[in-house]
């Protein structure tokens, strides 16, 4: 398979229903800063962390039938990701002078003072009224990744409440169509092979370069730390690391779909991971976010690890020569290290089935949501009869250099009924077992504290 090669491309990709075609500019420069050049200036840039969500423009994505909008906050798009992408700023809404329904409600609704925020709002509650099947009002948590420090939510939620469906307009039709697909691209500190061996071979040929899936970790490197990438590599078009099968024996998860993408393939995923995306930053994160980056920065306060470990994950890795498996336990081995080698990617999470009985996963931060972890637990419960515990895994992030398992917890329950006792007996175990550090999230003492806590909550929540 041909490898592509670096060469200074345009970057061609269509905004707001015209193909443009960007002068290839460094690896770092981002969607928002290309579209602020343009003259685009409704997208703005307030934290260039994705924070804040004054930067959202619309994505169009593949969706069930056709395509669907898609927010993301283009602080954290690198120009090049965007090649071959459908793009929509808040320019594109208004037509002859006439307000877009979506701008309309937020003005007449004083959903706006400063405006600085507004057409942040505004693109992120536009993907929602164009929501394929959203029959009732709009959904107000579309909004959870936008900020507002001057008007107060109140009106901006009114103004989502008060949209009825979708009128039958050039947006809703373009839905009806496909979205693009993405080929191979490259220019120069960029390619984004479309095929695995493509992908090693990219990786083989220029050991510096560096993999990017969504960049939500990546850009706030390159925005605020002043990281540079000499190459990226993305691995967005490469169908092997995309593919989702919910088997008999197992769930394999490609790792660079995005949290999204996963939620709408896995149909029958359980409640607890329907509540734990629900605690992953917010819709536009999660738009571009992948597991595979969250494993691969080996954050110990990542949310992805807690859940995977308590679900007994296995990752599947990639090299030239094959795809190897590796428990997720063994494959943090040390502070923002993993067991993956020179030249590998994060091929796929493999879950074993079946699921936990019992599975709750928790996450304490300063925010209920859209915030990082202070600590993090997902806990899983077997039980055999007589209602004593089968099996048992307590997972914490948040707690040690790495994302952990209490295995002295763990065997504090196994083989007991699942009562009081059990619980305080795995609290002690957790007391004598970490050791967590404090820092500007958290103290210490604060994060044992809520490991032992979060035991009671869950056993006050799962009784036997
Ligand atoms: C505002 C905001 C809120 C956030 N909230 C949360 C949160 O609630 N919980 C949480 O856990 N995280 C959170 N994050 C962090 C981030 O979104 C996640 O870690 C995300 O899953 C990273 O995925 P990505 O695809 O964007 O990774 P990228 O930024 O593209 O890459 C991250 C790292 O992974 C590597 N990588 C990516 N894919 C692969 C692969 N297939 N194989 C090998 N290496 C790979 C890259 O080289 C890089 O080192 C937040 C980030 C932001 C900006
Ligand atoms: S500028 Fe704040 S989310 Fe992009
Ligand atoms: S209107 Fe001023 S920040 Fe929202």
């Amino acid at each position: 398979m041909a490898v592509a090669s670096p060469v200074a491309a345009n970057i061609s990709f269509r905004l707001n229903g015209e193909t443009v075609h960007a002068p290839s500019a460094p690896s770092h420069t981002t969607l928002l800063d290309y579209l602020r050049a343009r003259g685009l200036t409704g997208a703005k840039e307030g934290c260039a962390e994705g924070e804040c969500g004054a930067c959202t423009v619309v994505m169009v994505r593949p969706g069930e039938a056709g395509s669907v909008y898609k927010p993301v906050n283009s602080c954290l798009v690198f120009l090049a990701q965007a090649a071959g992408h459908e793009v929509l700023t808040v320019e594109a809404l208004a037509h002859d002078g006439e307000l877009h329904p979506v701008q309309r409600a937020m003005a007449s609704g004083g959903g706006s003072q400063c405006g600085y925020c507004t057409p942040g709002f505004v693109m992120s509650l536009f993907a929602e009224h164009y929501r394929p099947g959203r029959n009732g009002a709009c959904e107000t948590a579309a909004m959870a990744g936008n900020l507002c420090r001057c008007t107060g939510y109140r009106p901006i939620r009114d103004a989502a409440l008060s949209l009825g469906p979708a009128s039958a307009d050039d947006f809703r039709a373009r839905l009806a169509r496909p979205a693009p697909t993405l080929d191979e691209f490259a220019c120069n500190g960029f390619a984004r092979p479309a095929s695995l061996s493509e992908c090693l071979g990219l990786l083989a040929a220029d050991p510096g370069a560096r993999i990017v899936a969504g960049a939500t970790d990546l850009a706030v490197d390159t925005n605020l730390k002043g990281v540079r990438f000499r190459r990226l590599i993305s691995v967005e078009a490469v169908p092997e690391l995309r593919g989702f099968d919910d088997a008999a024996a197992h769930v394999d998860i490609g790792a660079a779909l995005s949290l999204d993408e996963i939620a709408s393939r896995w149909t029958a995923a359980p409640t607890f991971f329907h509540e734990w995306l629900e605690l992953f930053a917010s819709p536009p994160i999660r738009n571009r976010a992948t597991l595979g980056g969250n494993l691969a920065t080996a954050s110990p306060i990542g949310d992805a690890a807690p859940m995977l470990l308590a679900l007994d994950a296995e990752i599947r890795i990639a090299g030239t020569a094959s795809i190897r498996g590796v428990p997720l336990h063994a494959f943090f081995t040390g502070y923002r290290k993993t067991a993956l080698q020179p030249g590998e990617v994060i091929h796929s999470i493999r879950i074993p089935k079946p699921l936990p009985e019992r599975v709750r996963f928790y996450k304490v931060a300063k925010r209920r949501l859209d915030d990082i972890s202070s600590v993090a637990a997902c806990f899983a419960l077997d039980f055999e009869r007589a209602s004593r515990v089968a099996k048992a895994r307590f997972a914490y992030g948040g707690v040690a250099a790495t994302p952990i398992r209490a295995t002295t917890a763990e065997d504090a329950v196994a083989g007991f009924p699942w009562d009081a006792a059990a619980a305080e007996r795995a609290q002690a175990a957790v007391a004598r077992a970490l050791s967590p550090i404090g820092d500007h999230r958290a103290s210490a003492a604060y994060r044992l504290a809520m490991a032992q806590s979060l035991i009671g909550k869950f056993h006050e929540e799962t009784p036997r």
